[in-house]
């Protein structure tokens, strides 16, 4: 055991390290037993997290039971809708406190407890550069709240009703009303936003014991979950399988082709980028469009589609979800258990089809995210097919260009911009350096006046991110960022863009040597951030564009798990 470095032997270093750490526990804790950190994201800042106190309990009894001792560990969580200016900023100091924690402590293995958007991501890039023995337990989602007889969904109706708000199909009261209704119960968003994507993706990954990933954070079977899953982390160190035995190439094409057929949240894409990129995979922003590009959306869940978290639970979860695309999956790509994941499919069934499709009848046939270039992303952009309108995906128009999310929101209301349905919003300076740290932006609101109109979509451009709960025909994650001198600085209002998302293009129609010619515009230039001091400093100065995760370049890689020197 790694913990022998602390425990073993009969100095006085091994006396203090065991002395202290006594707090009750049978005295036969030091000898040889697993030592088990349970990396705890909850947190009453983090509401979607609340409730992993009560799942860690389970988890330690499973510890327990399997011969292990449990250690509670706090790691630093982010709770989605209070943090400014944006979860993602902190989403690489979360990872790296929780890497270094486990590497400096008597750790053997860890399971890691997640739920709202960035919590799970930052405990995968964690265990990924420390590679000790990992197991996940996704939080899971809320029940469905209802409003008025209809179910609400967290998030994207957040969005639908602020915009009838807007366009004057609903009043201000009943918007209010309906705020009560929305969180039903403890757990994440109940869409297919990014919580749960990044929940269902850790299960693809191989990285939660199979059938847990889903399961609504309320449901008695989410704690029976967590004490297998205690179970399973101490069997997982006796075998000394690592997270770089699971997480595999083959185990990231497995998260793709589930991204695509849940129809999943694009910030997948910058999560999973990164985790790759702790661990040496060469995975490529291409390799999405790749692998992902034809598989067949399956899942009939908001924001693309009509149920919610507790549907997809109920109609069979992900496992019936995977069993209907196991020809694409890696066959050798291996879960916690050591077994394929593809073993662990073998008598899924669809419950209910009206939310899980099957193969022969696809909500859409291609619903992989698609990887754009051009001469405004030269770098790559993305955009969802699946949450976009199909009338959108070939479109010309003028740009409207926005200096800055206030910008946005001083004019885009204004009843003399010059705007119509056929123009392209593009909003910049809004990428990791830029605002700094990436926030879901990228689904700008539309004038209020083309609202009115009933216009419901345009087409938006964006160098930051989109909430997965959102929809629209949006292209985000536009690279380079305007703040690292991308071309979307130097472009103006009136510039006619094109999106041809069938032949994977973005373009502006400007000569490349005007376009280069042409400085950044001042406004933009004024509006990014420049931090002094602190994480911000050293997130701007070190963060790498959205293309390749936006990690921190020198987080980028490994550092094992060595047992460091003696410390007094
Ligand atoms: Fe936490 Fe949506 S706000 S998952
Ligand atoms: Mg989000």
């Amino acid at each position: 055991m790694r913990s022998a470095a602390w425990y073993a032997g009969d100095d006085r270093n091994s006396y203090i390290h065991r002395a202290w750490m006594r707090r009750g526990v049978p005295g036969d804790s030091f000898d040889g037993k697993p030592q088990i950190a349970i990396a705890n994201t909850a947190s009453d800042l983090t509401p979607c997290n609340a409730h992993l106190n009560e799942v860690a309990d389970s988890v330690r009894q499973g510890i327990w039971e399997a011969g292990g001792v449990p250690l509670n560990l706090p790691v630093v969580s982010l709770g989605e809708t209070n943090v400014r200016p944006t979860a993602m900023l902190w989403r690489n100091m979360a990872a790296m406190a929780t890497e270094e924690m486990l590497r400096a402590n008597p750790v053997d293995g860890v399971v890691l407890l997640g739920g709202c958007d960035k919590t799970i991501p930052s405990l995968l890039m964690a265990v990924a550069s420390v590679d000790l023995p990992a197991v996940v337990v996704p939080g899971g989602p809320m029940l469905t709240g209802t409003f008025r007889g209809t179910p609400l969904g967290c998030g994207t109706d957040v969005w639908r009703l602020s915009e009838e708000v807007r366009a004057g199909t609903l009043t201000r009261e009943a918007f209010l009303e309906s705020e009560s209704s929305m969180i039903r119960s403890r757990g994440h968003c109940n869409t297919m936003g990014t919580a749960s994507t990044m929940g269902l993706l850790a299960e693809a990954l191989g990285t939660t014991l199979p059938g847990v990933a889903g399961t609504p954070a309320a449901d008695s079977r989410l704690l029976a979950h967590a004490q297998e899953t205690g179970r399973q982390v101490v069997e997982m160190v006796r075998a000394d399988r690592r997270p770089s035995q699971v997480l595999t190439e083959g185990s990231f094409r497995n998260a793709i082709v589930a991204l695509a057929a849940i129809g999943g949240s694009t910030n997948a894409v910058v999560h999973l980028l990164a985790i790759a990129g702790r661990l040496g995979i060469p995975l490529t922003l291409e390799d999405f469009d790749r692998i992902g590009g034809d598989v067949p959306l399956l899942v009939d869940l908001q924001p693309a589609g009509r149920f919610l978290m507790e549907d997809l639970h109920r109609a069979g979860g992900l496992h019936a979800v995977l069993g209907q695309v196991v020809d694409l999956l890696d066959p050798d790509a291996v879960t916690v258990t050591g077994r394929p994941l593809v073993a662990s499919l073998g008598d899924a069934s669809i419950w209910d089809p009206s939310v899980i499709r099957t193969r022969g009848e696809p909500l859409l046939p291609n619903a992989g995210i698609a990887v754009l270039r051009g001469n405004l992303a030269p770098n790559g952009a993305i955009i969802k097919p699946a949450a976009a309108s199909a009338h959108l995906l070939a479109h010309r128009g003028r740009a409207v260009v926005f200096d800055s999310v206030e910008d946005l929101h001083a004019r885009i209301d204004d009843p003399d911009l010059d705007v119509d349905a056929d123009s392209v919003l593009v909003l910049r300076g809004c990428g990791p350096k830029g605002y700094p740290g990436m926030p879901e932006v990228a689904n700008l609101p539309l004038p209020r006046k083309l609202l009115r109109a009933g216009v419901r979509d345009m087409v938006r451009i964006c160098d930051g991110r989109m909430s997965g709960t959102a929809y629209g025909t949006v292209v985000l994650h536009v690279a380079p960022e305007a703040a690292a001198g991308g071309p979307l600085a130097r472009i103006r209002t009136g510039d006619v863009v094109t999106l041809d998302v069938a032949a994977r293009r973005l373009d502006v129609e400007v000569s490349e040597s005007d376009l280069a010619t042409r400085e950044p515009a001042p406004e933009m230039a004024a509006a990014l951030a420049r931090p002094r001091r602190g994480w911000e400093r050293l997130y701007v100065d070190t963060v790498t564009g959205a293309d390749t995760g936006a990690d921190l370049d020198f987080l980028v890689g490994a550092s094992g798990n060595e047992v460091a020197r003696e410390s007094h």
